[in-house]
C-alpha cells in the first residue's frame, strides 16, 4: 500500500515570522494527523525556524533544492548534509521552474538526486512537460527522458527513498489543472516506465503526487484515481485552511 503524501511547495514565499506563523497553525492543526504523509518546504532561510515549530509532529521537513556536493567551494549552495543537519527529511529536486529559469539538466538533476540519496534524505523528484510538448504530442517522450535521466544509477533500494512528482508545467500556476484522467494517464505511463526500469515491485511501491493548481475544490477527484499518491502544492500550501483540507482530502 502506497500511503499518501501532501506536500506544500511555498517557493519564495514568507519571512520566518510568516513562515513560523504558518507552521505553527499546521503543527496545531495536524499534531495528531498521520493517515498521510505531510511535508512543507519553506524557503532556506526558514528551515530551522520551521523545524522548530513542527518539532513533535507528523510534519515533516523538505527543502526547494540542494547542491550535489557536501561541502567546498560553491558560493551560495547548500548540501543535503546541511539540510539534513537543519532538520530536512526530504528535498524537492527538478522542480520545473528551476529547469526552465536554471536551465537544470537531467543529469545534473540525477547528480543531485543522487546526493541527497547518500546524505540519507528523501528526493521528491519532479517532472512534465511544457504545454508545447503536449500540443507537439512529445509528452510522453519527455517524461521518458526525464525518468530515464534523473533516475539513471539508482537501484531498488534507493527508489524505495524516492517520490516522483508529475506536475504538467502548463498547470503550475495557472489555475489550470490537468482533468483527473490527464494526470491519470500520465500517473500510469510513468509507473510503467518504472516497471522496465526497475521491477513491478518498484513500480507498485514507488509514490507519485500529482502538481499543479491542486487546490481543495479538485483534490479529491485527483486523489480518487488509481496511480496519484498524492499532491505537490504550490500557491494552495500557503494558506493553512486550504493546505489542511488538501491534507483532509476525501476519499472516494
Ligand atoms: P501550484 O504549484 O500548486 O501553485 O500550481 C505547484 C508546484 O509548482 O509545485
Amino acid at each position: 500500500m502506497r500511503k499518501p503524501m501532501i506536500a506544500g511547495n511555498w517557493k519564495l514565499n514568507k519571512t520566518i515570522a510568516e513562515a513560523k506563523e504558518l507552521s505553527g497553525d499546521l503543527a496545531k492543526c495536524l499534531a495528531n494527523f498521520t493517515e498521510v504523509d505531510i511535508v512543507i518546504a519553506p524557503v532556506f532561510t526558514a528551515l530551522s525556524a520551521v523545524a522548530e515549530t513542527i518539532k513533535d509532529t507528523p510534519i515533516k521537513l523538505a527543502a526547494q533544492n540542494c547542491y550535489p556536493e557536501e561541502t567546498g567551494a560553491f558560493t551560495g549552495e547548500v548540501s543535503p548534509l546541511m539540510l539534513k543537519d537543519v532538520g530536512c527529511e526530504y528535498v524537492i529536486i527538478g522542480h520545473s521552474e528551476r529547469r526552465q529559469l536554471l536551465e537544470e539538466s537531467d543529469a545534473f538533476i540525477n547528480q543531485k538526486i543522487i546526493k541527497t540519496l547518500e546524505a540519507g534524505l528523501k528526493p521528491i523528484f519532479c517532472i512534465g512537460e511544457t504545454l508545447q510538448e503536449r500540443e507537439n504530442g512529445e509528452m510522453l517522450d519527455v517524461l521518458t527522458t526525464q525518468i530515464k535521466g534523473g533516475l539513471a544509477n539508482l537501484s531498488a533500494t534507493h527508489m524505495a527513498e524516492l517520490v516522483i512528482a508529475y506536475e504538467p508545467v502548463w498547470a503550475i500556476g495557472t489555475g489550470q489543472t490537468a482533468t483527473d484522467e490527464q494526470a491519470q494517464e500520465a500517473h500510469s505511463f510513468i509507473r510503467g516506465l518504472l516497471q522496465g526500469m526497475f521491477t513491478k515491485e518498484v513500480a507498485l511501491a514507488t509514490r507519485i503526487l500529482y502538481g499543479g493548481s491542486v487546490k481543495p475544490g479538485n483534490v479529491d477527484g485527483l486523489m480518487a484515481q488509481d496511480d496519484i499518491d498524492g499532491a505537490l502544492v504550490g500557491g494552495a500550501s500557503l494558506k493553512a485552511d486550504d493546505f489542511i483540507r488538501l491534507v483532509r482530502f476525501e476519499k472516494a
